[in-house]
């Protein structure tokens, strides 16, 4: 069923873990996460970059994670990551998103509260609520990360703006990582103290080691992004397939190795939040 993202993150407040977030690219990566979330009982978010709802994919893509959201017999929201401004995160509410991600945190940090309570308050009239991020969380190919959030501007953030969640900087980036990244669970703890529980979110998922997930979901962390790694479980099993002689042609055929391939990964991903069996 297609829910807003403050059912799932109330699910996951209460039952003391995170509800995985998958970065969709095409059909099959929504076919995979969604077989993956139905398989193993988990409520589960589906969400994309906001050029996949700009142009063409957003004509074709949105339409796909909205039937496969309501003929789930487990939660879905539809949510938008990383949207940079207004134009984006309206034009993902017209495509049917349940949950809207504003990334302010390149923007001083007034204008990142002004521009997400903008936004906050558009979707409070439409029961979609809204990630903020605070401290940027930057790419696993810049140079360092050297800007954390601190528990005193999380307080602030989420006071002035009203997000419903709050995407955190504490050790991780997004890709691949070239070494395995620790996280800053002290300043999750933190963080979480000095916001009341508010429900944090951890962005760069892919490569992070298990246990440092584990440790940052005991932490607080109720949303757990991934993408990169979900790209690859997908590519990887295409070229495999490109490799077998006796390989479907028939595109549909062909897919269902890398859609059975993205199952396989996100549940490995959705037991490790310990979201299995929650639904
Ligand atoms: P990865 O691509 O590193 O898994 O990051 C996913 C993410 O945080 C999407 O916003």
């Amino acid at each position: 069923m297609l829910v807003n993202l403050k059912t799932v993150l109330s699910l996951a407040e209460t039952g003391g873990y995170a509800i995985p977030a998958f970065n969709v690219y095409n059909m099959e990566t929504v076919m995979g996460a969604v077989k993956a979330a139905e398989e193993l009982r988990a409520p589960v978010i589906l969400q994309v970059y906001p050029r996949l709802m700009n142009e063409e994919a957003g004509y074709y893509l949105s339409p796909v994670i909205l039937a496969a959201a309501k003929k789930a017999t487990v939660p879905v929201c539809f949510h938008l990551d990383h949207g940079p401004s207004e134009l984006e995160t309206t034009r993902a509410i017209r495509c049917g998103a349940t949950g809207i991600m504003l990334d302010g945190s390149t923007l001083p940090f007034e204008e990142n509260i002004a521009l997400t309570r903008r936004v906050v308050d558009t979707c409070s009239y439409l029961d979609i609520q809204v990630e903020g991020e605070l401290g940027h969380i930057g790419s696993t190919s810049d140079k360092e990360q050297d800007e954390f959030t601190t528990p005193e501007d999380a307080k602030t953030f989420i006071e002035k703006t009203g997000v419903a969640c709050l995407a955190v900087a504490v050790g991780t980036a997004h890709g691949r990582y070239k070494k395995p990244p620790k996280l800053d669970i002290e300043r999750i703890k933190a963080i979480r103290r000095a916001t009341d529980g508010a429900p944090l979110v951890l962005h760069g998922g892919s490569g992070v080691p298990d246990e440092e997930i584990k440790k940052g979901v005991a932490a607080g962390v109720r949303k757990m992004n991934f993408a990169t790694d979900i790209c690859y479980a997908f590519l990887d099993s295409c070229q495999e397939e490109l490799q077998r002689p006796d390989r479907a042609i028939a595109i549909d055929n062909f897919m269902k190795r890398p859609i059975e391939a993205v199952k396989e990964f996100c549940m490995t991903r959705i037991k490790l939040v310990a979201a299995d069996g929650k639904v």
